[in-house]
């Protein structure tokens, strides 16, 4: 249930041009009708971001972010739906109605934003608390560990006290009940003992998402003690598996490539030494979601892990997985140090930024660490590494070129005879041994899919973009088509909603059809479904067959999907009769 009344939203919507909203934050061109800027969802050169003030929407090109004046707020600034419309009220001095929540409001009311809220109260009070007397033995270990002030300022970074309920009586002092803290990560409600924090004298390191907003806590003993680093569970704003300390920073370098490493403290140590597109996944082996994460930024990662047999592991581990999300990533040699973070203290971020430039292909890496495993000095040993090795070759790459320059270099690079490599390689070959089918990368699979996705989708687009654009169309196209020949869900929901704006002779507000939609992804859908192209298509007579080709085939595809679901027969025999019409006609526009 929305919180304000659908009146008011109007009328905020109406009042805001989505152009003065985005240009606080995206540098913008014009250009023709549209808007154009830098994506602020993902790292880019060219700008690809598109805002239109007809349709009051912004539509990205290149990954797919899209909505209105509110949703872009959500996005960007992690705002709900209600902060939103407050927020863009505030801006065009629309008022909105007050009114005193129930207590069945309160407590449904935004658990997100609150939950927002309380960690940000925990990261002031822990870094309050790291600057004042209860701090020192906090502050001795930062320093220690050659933390500058702007460092720890930077970071945000903080302690817990000594005691065991500080933070937990603070934040119900500023109000909050127990009702919400008990799901904010960093308090356990105990029914016998009352609440208690789950952190208690430790260096505090605050986990921002994307936008800068403090969703969860790494916790570090400080000097010796198990376990090293506690971390807030998952919370309904912290899902681990998506989100990468120092992302805030290293988003904002623009940067085309990311360092990504395993811990806190090399982060940390990594942007002092002005490598400030520096990441790590924390607690937690690196996942699909933070390659996902990674690839909205970047195409190319550094693998800084440590260099001891878990940080080889874990390396060994993250290569496919990046791989799949279609980033490919070097591996950074820190010997003889342990992690960036002793690298940087002993041999400083000159010496790093050389080790970057020699990073390491993630193939020859692979095949290093495989070499390890074999004792070469025996003649056996020997060959079954370079079996395996031309194994590798064949099973990771699917073309003749690949093969034939991998071969050379691991031929050279690791002794072996380069011919006999070669052949060998071709014997595996035609003995059926092939790149896996898996060896499509993620992002391609991802393209053919939309490939097909789009086949069938896109006429249904195109009419929907053309009625907004062209609502005298509606008059010769309705007797045809409805929202009923719509495939269900979405795109079905807005043709409804654009079929009777047109039949009601109004503009089409395409702003509100958006928040009809609660759900991020279908709030993207419906953005690009709008900024659908016409096309080149410039003489009438053109218009005209495109028209009409488009609506034959949105005319087949339903009636198909009507027969596939067994409609009776008297519809379908209604609808092939309206198709043969539809073929005949003489649509003219
Ligand atoms: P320092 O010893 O302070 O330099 O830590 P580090 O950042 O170098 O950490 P380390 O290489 O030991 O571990 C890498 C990352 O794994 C840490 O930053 C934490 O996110 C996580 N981690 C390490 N130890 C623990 C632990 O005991 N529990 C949990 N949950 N996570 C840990
Ligand atoms: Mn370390």
């Amino acid at each position: 249930m929305p919180y304000y009344p659908e009146e008011v939203i109007e009328e905020v919507r109406s009042r805001t041009d989505i152009v003065d909203v985005i240009s606080k934050y995206v540098n913008l061109q014009k250009k023709g009708s549209q808007y154009f800027g830098l994506c602020p969802f993902h790292n880019e050169k060219t700008g690809s971001f598109s805002v239109s003030p007809q349709k009051q929407m912004y539509y990205c090109f290149g990954c797919g972010a899209g909505g209105n004046a509110f949703s872009f707020l959500m996005n960007y600034e992690n705002m709900t739906f209600k902060e939103a419309v407050e927020e863009l009220a505030n801006q065009c001095g629309v008022s909105l109605p007050q009114r005193e929540m129930t207590a069945q409001e309160r407590r449904t009311a935004d658990r997100r934003s609150r939950l927002f809220e309380i960690n940000k109260e925990a990261a002031g009070y822990y870094y309050k608390l790291l600057r004042s007397p209860g701090g020192e033995q906090a502050m001795a270990y930062f320093t220690k560990r050659g933390l500058t002030p702007e460092t720890l300022h930077k970071f945000g970074l903080g302690c817990t006290s000594k005691y065991s309920d500080s933070l937990y009586k603070y934040l119900r002092e500023k109000g909050y009940d127990d009702d919400i803290l008990k799901d904010c990560g960093l308090i356990t409600i105990d029914e016998k003992r009352g609440g208690h924090d789950k952190f208690w004298n430790r260096a505090m390191f605050p986990i921002f998402d994307a936008n800068g907003k403090v969703v969860a806590f790494g916790g570090r003993v400080m000097g010796d003690g198990e376990p090293k680093y506690l971390n807030s569970p998952e919370t309904e704003i912290f899902n681990k598996s998506r989100t990468l300390f120092g992302l805030y920073f290293a988003r904002k370098t623009r940067r085309e490539q990311f360092i990504l490493c395993e811990g806190y403290m090399d982060v940390i140590s990594l942007h002092q030494a002005g490598f400030d597109n520096a990441v790590a996944s924390l607690g937690t082996a690196l996942t699909e979601g933070h390659a996902g994460m990674l690839k909205r930024y970047v195409k190319d990662v550094y693998l800084s892990y440590d260099s001891d047999g878990a940080g080889q592991k874990a390396a060994l581990r993250a290569i496919p997985i990046l791989k799949r999300a279609g980033i490919s990533c070097r591996i950074i040699n820190m010997n003889p140090y342990k992690d960036p973070d002793e690298f940087i203290k002993n041999l400083g971020a000159e010496e790093y930024e050389k080790r970057i430039q020699n990073a390491e292909n993630s193939f020859m890496y692979q095949i290093r660490m495989l070499q390890n495993n074999y004792d070469l000095t025996d003649p056996e040993k020997k060959s079954d590494f370079q079996k395996e090795a031309a194994r590798m070759i064949v099973l990771e790459f699917p073309t003749q070129l690949e093969r034939e320059n991998y071969t050379e270099a691991v031929a050279s690079r690791f002794n072996i005879p380069k011919d006999a490599l070669a052949k060998y390689i071709i014997e595996l070959g035609s003995s059926g041994i092939t790149a896996k089918k898996d060896d499509q990368t993620h992002e391609t699979r991802i393209k053919s899919a939309k490939a097909k996705d789009d086949g069938m989708k896109i006429s249904q687009r195109l009419l929907i973009t053309w009625l907004v654009e062209e609502p005298s169309i509606y008059s010769k196209i309705s007797k045809y088509v409805t929202p009923d020949d719509f495939e269900d869900g979405v795109y079905k929901k807005v043709a409804s909603e654009v079929f009777n704006y047109c039949q009601s002779n109004q503009p089409v507000d395409t702003a509100r059809i958006v928040d009809l939609f609660m759900e991020e992804e279908e709030r993207k859908t419906v953005a690009a479904l709008f900024n659908t192209t016409v096309g080149e298509l410039t003489n009438n007579s053109d218009l005209s067959k495109a028209l009409k080709e488009t609506l034959l085939r949105i005319k087949k595809n339903s009636l198909e999907l009507s027969k596939k679901n067994g409609a009776d027969f008297k519809s379908t025999i209604t609808g092939a009769k309206m198709l043969q019409e539809l073929e005949r006609a003489n649509i003219s526009i």
